[in-house]
């Protein structure tokens, strides 16, 4: 029998999934993290790991899951969590759910996007502490989004469908990425601009949609947010770290730029109280994926690859296909 731990409570469909596909699993049943300690106690003797984005799947905790592990399925896109050279190394098979998070990520990119151009939550605090005195002509001033122009870092498939959705309320958009997306700007009539600090400065909004690695931690700093200006806006829903968070709190608390709307942070899931303080940004829980139908999807990526490997197969989402045979 095929052993698999989930590490988090999950979706009904999932579980479902897991069950009707003959595996044999053990599911966390509570929808707290795992936490270090208990995740290194119980990942020994297992074939397959469904973890988490907050489950950091290193050297230390292959050597505790021992020689039956065969695959990590991600439920996620991102997997900077797991250090897949480890993985490989161990003869691991590392698999993520490419595809199903990027329109739910684009919804999720655009709805931050509104609330900070039009200050949608400061108004609702106002609201809600009893402070509003009625319509006034100088009350909540924001950004139109007609005619401002967005500045994608990141052209990969969320990308891509943010300029979409970005475009149908009219702004120009612009994007930076590795390598030229000759695709996208046939379709979408996007521009190419290959040097990232002309397009930060001639943006109104930047939005990061780049994966964390080594080279992109910190990608967002003081020199660029310097270069976005007093009326830009930031949004990040790629991965916290991707943004100097503290070089950022500096830059709201003293109005060198207008706003920010962010959906992940450093070091999850402590935001500083310094951001919280602070109206000018919006904050939302890491929910760019937060929805019925995406999670399920996001789900079934992950019972399929477990299925796979448990046929003795490579599953089609392998990050590491070399892996096996090591
Ligand atoms: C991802 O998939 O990487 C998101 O951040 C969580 O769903």
């Amino acid at each position: 029998m095929f052993r698999v731990l989930v590490t988090r409570r999950l979706p009904r469909e999932t579980l479902a999934a897991l069950d009707s596909a003959g595996l044999e699993t053990e599911v966390r049943a509570d929808d707290t993290p795992m936490s270090r300690g208990e995740l290194l106690e119980r990942v020994g003797g297992f074939d397959g790991l469904l973890a988490m984005l907050s489950d950091r799947i290193d050297e230390e905790l292959l050597e505790a899951a021992g020689d039956s592990l065969r695959v990590v399925a991600n439920y996620a896109v991102g997997y900077d969590n797991i250090d897949v050279e480890a993985c490989t190394h161990h003869g691991v098979l590392v698999t993520n759910t490419p595809g199903v998070n990027t329109v739910a990520t684009a919804d999720q990119t655009m709805a931050l996007l509104l609330a900070a151009a039009r200050r949608t939550c400061e108004g609702d605090r106002m609201v809600r502490r009893g402070e509003w005195t009625g319509w006034a002509p100088t009350q909540l001033l924001g950004l139109d989004l007609q005619d401002a122009t967005l500045g994608i870092i990141g052209m990969g498939g969320i990308g891509t469908e943010v300029a979409r959705r970005a475009i149908g309320f009219g702004m120009k958009v612009r994007y930076h990425n590795r390598s030229r997306r000759p695709d996208v700007e046939q379709e979408l009539g996007v521009e190419y601009e290959p040097d990232l600090h002309r397009l930060i400065s001639d943006a109104d909004v930047i939005s990061v949609h780049t994966p964390l690695t080594p080279a992109t931690v910190g990608l967002i700093g003081r020199r660029e947010l310097e270069l976005l200006g007093p009326a830009g806006i930031l949004i990040n829903t790629s991965r916290g770290p991707v943004v100097d968070e503290e070089a950022l709190i500096d830059a709201l608390e003293h109005d060198r730029i207008f706003a920010a709307g962010l959906d992940v942070y450093t070091r999850e899931p402590e935001v500083p109280e310094a951001l919280r303080r602070l109206e000018n940004v919006v904050l939302a829980p890491h929910l760019g994926s937060a929805t019925h139908r995406t999670r399920a999807e996001m789900g079934r990526l992950c019972v399929e690859a477990l299925v796979a490997v448990s046929r003795g197969e490579i599953p089609v989402n392998a990050l590491n296909p070399e892996a096996v045979g090591r």
